[in-house]
């Protein structure tokens, strides 16, 4: 088995190659001065096993372009067994029809990374596991959730653990049962058409005077989370924690958290990071035990 080294990798492969022990090939990328990606593979690949690692975090349709030609060329060197892991899968989200005629974009991009030859997908805690069945192959789940409770356990005793809202539930029960200790969820409500967030049925926590630890898969403009931080500490939280799966921060989201009041952001590396501001977990180790 070789690794082979994608062009968006926040330097997972590099940590997978080496505590796995397995030969690293970097793929040779630049970009044409029209915007158009050239990617190749700078040696003949003879490994019958071969794992992409190939995170589509922003710019995401430039990273899943790139992804699909080097599947595509690997394919054509008949390589027998193309494994693809994706630290951080985008789209995910857009995992059904909303509004009739959407683009069930997840289905798409599953579908395509099949036909370019892949024959085994891994992905870093997905959107919702269900998804992934959009591809016709092998899938294998990667679970972050008992790296980023090694961090929290060194934070805070017996927290709350919250889910912002309801699809995050399992997210927060498996991190409950790792810290043991007792979680829930709020429920909340996104406008289809401006993308604000607000809580449904605002229910009564028992979070006076406790910490409290918040999971979610993503961050992205920082709303879901502003709105369970509010609740939290009307309610007489202590200190709240921020944890999430895939940090994308989209303009002040960071800002937005901190002036929300949390205590600390705890994010994977499964996107490249500011390490002055938030805390990383890094899941190459789950990834290396996946593999
Ligand atoms: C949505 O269902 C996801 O699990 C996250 O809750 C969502 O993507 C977070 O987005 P934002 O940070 O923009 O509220």
């Amino acid at each position: 088995m070789i690794i082979l080294g994608g062009t968006a990798t926040n330097g997972i492969d590099e940590k997978v190659s080496s505590l796995l022990n397995l030969k690293l090939v970097k793929i040779e990328h630049k970009v044409f001065p029209d915007g158009e990606s050239y990617v190749r593979i700078p040696e003949q690949i003879t490994d019958k096993d071969v794992v992409v690692i190939q995170s589509l975090y922003p710019p995401q349709d430039k990273h899943l372009i790139e992804l699909f030609l080097v599947v595509e060329t690997l394919s054509d060197m008949k390589v027998d067994k193309i494994t693809v892991v994706i630290p951080y899968l985008a789209y995910s989200r857009q995992n059904r029809r909303f509004k009739e005629g959407e683009a069930l974009s997840i289905k798409t991009i599953l579908n395509l990374l099949r036909k370019s030859g892949a024959s085994s997908l891994a992905v870093v805690e997905p959107h919702h596991y269900e998804e992934l069945e959009y591809f016709d192959g092998d899938i294998k789940v990667i679970d972050p959730i008992p790296y980023i409770s090694k961090v929290v356990s060194q934070r805070t005793e017996k927290p709350l653990v919250l889910a912002p809202d309801k699809g995050a539930l399992n997210r927060a029960k498996r991190l409950a049962e790792i810290l043991s200790t007792d979680y829930t969820f709020i429920e909340k409500e996104r406008d289809l058409n401006t993308g604000e967030v607000r809580i449904k049925n605002l229910p009564e926590l028992k979070v006076k005077g406790r910490d409290v630890v918040l999971i979610d898969d993503i961050i992205s403009t920082g709303g879901t989370m502003v709105q369970a931080i509010n609740t939290v500490k009307k309610q007489g939280a202590r200190k709240v924690y921020v944890t999430a799966v895939h940090g994308l921060f989209i303009g002040d989201a960071y800002l937005r958290l901190i002036e929300a009041g949390a205590e600390e952001v705890i994010i994977t590396n499964t996107i490249p990071q500011d390490p002055s501001k938030v805390t990383i977990v890094d899941v190459s180790e789950a990834v290396a035990r996946t593999l």
